[in-house]
């Protein structure tokens, strides 16, 4: 992840305001609320980038981030672009809202040549529910490369960890998609983030 700060470079509430296609892309999604964007803070080691909340819903388009420094030229590209989703799942979401939502990623998802995986946060106090396993169905039928990564560990008893991602890697077993293994993280603590940043290392050569 380099030592350069990273930057905010664009807000896409629809897909034909998306940047030209350039950097490999890692995309993050999951429920509101689940830690998305203090997940990316954590990765980038910036505590105010991405805009975090405890009002669900405050990510409302596909924000983009990249290291600072690079003009975005054909010949001077970041090496990477993170896209912190909008989260799904909130409970006062009007449903409009909720097929806006589902349109926008599964178009992104779909067509976006230069995004490399996708990773799915669940909350590690709620595990997958229903609306998660729709996301995954979104992935699997897009076939995007996705990850699980669990957040939050600090707020459950340590000793339940190895289980709870044991029990978490069952669930995926039948889904094309989905990386075999998952990650468990503290954004608070930064636990696993290293993992993570490997991870995401990996996925953008590929
Ligand atoms: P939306 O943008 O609404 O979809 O939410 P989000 O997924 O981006 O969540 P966000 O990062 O804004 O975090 C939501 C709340 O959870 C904030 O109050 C964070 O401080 C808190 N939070 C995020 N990660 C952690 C973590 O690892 N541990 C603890 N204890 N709290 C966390
Ligand atoms: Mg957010």
């Amino acid at each position: 992840f380099g030592r350069r700060p990273w930057v905010f470079i664009r807000g896409v509430p629809a897909l034909k305001f998306l940047p030209p296609e350039g950097p490999p892309e890692i995309a993050f999604a999951g429920r509101s609320n689940v830690g998305k964007s203090s997940l990316i803070n954590a990765l980038v080691g910036m505590n105010g980038l991405a805009r975090t909340s405890n009002t669900p819903g405050r990510t409302q388009e596909l924000n983009y981030f990249v290291p600072e420094g690079y003009s975005g030229a054909e010949d001077d590209l970041p090496p990477m672009a993170l896209v912190d989703m909008p989260g799904y799942g909130y409970a006062k979401a009007p449903k409009d809202q909720v097929d806006q939502w589902t349109k926008l990623v599964f178009d992104y998802l779909r067509g976006r040549s230069t995004l490399k995986r996708v990773y799915l946060l669940i909350d590690s106090r709620h595990g997958i529910k229903k609306n998660d396993e729709g996301v995954m169905d979104l992935l699997d039928k897009a076939a995007m490369s996705y990850q699980v990564v669990l957040t939050k560990t600090d707020k459950i008893k340590q000793a339940g960890v190895p289980r709870l991602m044991s029990d978490t890697v069952a669930l995926l077993k039948r889904r094309p998609a989905a990386y075999p293994e998952i990650i468990a993280t503290s954004s608070e603590k930064s636990t696993g983030i290293d993992d993570l940043r490997e991870a995401i290392a990996l996925a953008i050569t590929q």
